[in-house]
């Protein structure tokens, strides 16, 4: 009788999903534990962090972030915020630019001492650049063309951009782009 119990059924159906959510485990250069899911809602907690994996026509378009250096966009979702919408907004705020496309792709756990969090990841196409009076804790934007994933690594380039996320979701993104060719 169990047997056939639409709440058996249900158990297994997410349990074969939960299954089927590929995790991908590294440490960062401060030595913390990361954990990368290409699905939404893959952790215990939400995501109240954003990374902005933004392209700008043949480049890819960063913000100069004063201590850290050259990064993708990105920073803390506010109360009623999206993470869509923090997207946007961060965005706009380190670099001026205006996104048409925003496509999910990721979300990975920093397991920090001070406690962890989760960053979704995005993919942004920018449209528009905008003046604007402050880049906040950036120096506003820069579009570099050539393998990032190679370039990241000099000097000038945040922590950020030398972790194994970026390498993963670039990896992603040329994949898709490939396949809509
Ligand atoms: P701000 O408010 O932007 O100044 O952030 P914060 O550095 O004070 O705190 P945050 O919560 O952003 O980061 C907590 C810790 O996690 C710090 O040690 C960060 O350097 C680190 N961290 C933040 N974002 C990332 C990330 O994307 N990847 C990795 N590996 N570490 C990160």
């Amino acid at each position: 009788m169990f047997k056939d119990s639409p709440f058996l059924y249900i158990i297994i159906t997410v349990k074969k999903n939960l299954g089927r959510i590929k995790m991908n485990e590294f440490f960062d250069c401060n030595g913390n534990r990361i954990e990368l899911a290409f699905c939404r809602n893959s952790f215990h907690i939400q995501a109240k962090h954003v990374l902005v994996i933004c392209q700008f026509e043949n480049g890819w378009f960063l913000t100069r972030h004063k201590l850290r250096g050259l990064e993708f966009p990105g920073g803390k979702v506010e109360i009623g915020e999206t993470v869509e919408e923090a997207a946007r907004r961060e965005t706009f705020e380190e670099t001026g630019a205006i996104l048409t496309d925003l496509q999910f792709i990721a979300e990975y756990k920093v397991n920090d001492t001070n406690g962890a969090f989760v960053k979704a990841v995005f993919w942004g196409k920018v449209d528009k650049v905008e003046p604007v009076n402050t880049y906040f804790e950036t120096n506003g934007p820069a579009v570099v063309e050539g393998d990032i994933l190679k370039i990241r690594f000099s000097d000038d380039y945040s922590f950020i951009m030398k972790d194994q996320v970026i390498e993963e979701c670039i990896t992603y993104i040329i994949e898709q782009q490939n396949k809509r060719r």
